[in-house]
């Protein structure tokens, strides 16, 4: 008696474990699709479907007003621009903004200097353009710079296109003083500007 009730104890605990078992199972074998798998469910025969017409990504409005709206402009984006640009443009366009950075030193095409009359004319939001899609052989850089980041870079670029076409006579005395000690020609007044190839990378 106690033997046949030691056996169905037995039997028991083994179902149990067969059980427990098959469930493990279960949730190795879940009911999913994995990517591009075949599905019944949808008429074109298809696990992976397009979004509707019309969807639009929780973020994008988000993005839109970051790549439209310029951000006010302080010495703190200035600071940003700069950090950013010596990171991410340098290398190509030099720390000057004329085009001759390491990599075009090794063949890479060389990019336009950023102090012809036709780029210092260009607005802000068009650096931004070029950073978040691209020019040219220049590829784009949206998934390196931040939307907020590209309005810092293009201020920089702007600080930078003033650094090399200055006029002296904007200056005010003292900064003109300090020009003058720093035995920079500065055109003495004349309108003809400070600019100077001293310092470029060769
Ligand atoms: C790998 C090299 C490289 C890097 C890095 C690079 N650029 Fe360029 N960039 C180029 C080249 C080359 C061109 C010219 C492309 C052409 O005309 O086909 C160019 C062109 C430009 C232009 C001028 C477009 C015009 O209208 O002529 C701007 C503005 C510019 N880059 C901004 C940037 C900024 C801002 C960064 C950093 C976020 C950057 N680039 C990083 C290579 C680079």
């Amino acid at each position: 008696m106690i033997r046949a009730g030691l056996w169905v104890m037995r039997a028991g605990l083994w179902v149990v474990l067969a059980l427990t078992l098959w469930s493990c199972d279960e949730m190795n074998h879940q009911p999913r699709y994995d990517s591009a798998e075949a599905s019944t469910l949808f008429a074109d025969g298809k696990s992976l479907q397009a979004p509707p017409d019309g969807t639009v990504a929780r973020d994008a409005a988000a993005l839109d007003a970051a790549l439209t709206r310029r951000p006010p402009m302080t010495a703190a984006l200035l600071a940003r621009g700069r950090d950013r640009f010596q990171i991410y443009c340098v290398p190509c366009h030099d720390a000057s903004g004329y085009g001759r950075g390491t990599v075009p030193a090794r063949g890479f095409p060389q990019p336009p200097s950023f102090h012809s009359d036709r780029l210092r004319g260009a607005p802000s939001h068009y650096v931004v353009d070029v950073i978040t899609n691209g020019y040219g052989v220049m590829f784009s850089y949206a998934d390196r710079v931040a939307p907020a980041d590209r309005w810092a870079i293009a201020g920089y670029i702007h600080a930078l296109q003033l650094s090399q076409n200055a006029d002296a006579a904007e200056l005010s005395p003292e900064d003109l003083a300090a020009l003058d000690a720093s035995g920079t020609d500065t055109g003495t007044g004349t309108g003809t500007g400070i600019a100077t190839d001293a310092g470029v990378p060769r």
